[in-house]
């Protein structure tokens, strides 16, 4: 019934995290999503619960082992919900987007890979069809953070997680340009007026404002958003 994530990862002490806390961890103790981990580790070979060896054909660090992620993940599989994808956080992966996070929160749960050393034996990725995706140009230390920043943009969009309808197609790329700016009282502040179309009480004006804001902003932030939004336009 609630969306479920199951998290394979080295570090279950890792999780919730932030996903605990604000709107994602009142959802959590509310039941509108689950989470669960599986300890790779205790699927680890011998006394010492190896989970991992040295590249084949050499190299520096560590491989996670199939035969040990491959337990891990039927464990994971046989309580979650089917037609649930399988993902694997990895900075080689296809780049995270809101359209993804969108898509995400239409299925029945999400198992994630958190991968830590060099990464998974490819015969694993492979073998189970294993969706790889990346948050960002950057290399983190392990997947856990990937996941949690995943899991955030998903439970949000989760039906009944956020009050205000309205907010989530209102925001950053919901029509694929950044977001215009915002002001608070006071009405001036540190010399500072708010741009006084704001506080007009012209809806129409002040939504033309917001709109010329949002594009003069993407324009010269994001050329890659604003090429993609002329281009959807025409
Ligand atoms: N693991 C390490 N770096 C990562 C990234 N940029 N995205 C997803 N998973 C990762």
């Amino acid at each position: 019934r609630a969306f479920r994530a199951q998290i394979i990862t080295l570090f279950p002490e890792a999780f919730p995290g932030t996903l605990g806390l604000s709107l994602t961890g009142k959802a959590l103790k509310e039941g509108k999503w689950q989470l669960n981990t599986v300890p790779l580790r205790t699927f680890g070979e011998g006394k010492h619960r190896n989970v991992d060896d040295t590249p084949a054909g050499g190299g520096a660090g560590m491989v996670l082992r199939p035969d040990v992620m491959a337990a891990a993940i039927a464990t994971a599989r046989a309580s979650q919900h089917a037609g649930a994808p399988l993902i694997y956080l990895s900075p080689r992966g296809r780049p995270f987007t809101q359209r993804m996070a969108r898509d995400l929160a239409t299925r029945p749960g999400v198992t994630m890979i958190c991968g830590r050393f060099e990464g998974l034996d490819q015969r694993v990725i492979d073998q189970f069809d294993i969706a790889e995706v990346s948050i960002g140009d950057y290399v983190l230390t392990g997947g856990e953070l990937a996941a949690q920043v995943m899991l955030d943009a998903v439970v949000r969009l989760l039906p009944g997680v956020l009050g205000n309808a309205d907010s989530t197609e209102e925001e950053s790329f919901s029509d694929g340009l950044l977001e215009h700016p915002q002001y608070t009282r006071p009405a001036e502040w540190q010399g500072r007026p708010i741009p006084p179309v704001l506080l007009s009480g012209n809806h129409g004006a002040v939504a033309d404002w917001r709109r010329a804001q949002s594009e003069a902003l993407t324009k010269a932030r994001r050329p890659d958003l604003w090429q993609a939004y002329k281009d959807r336009k025409d």
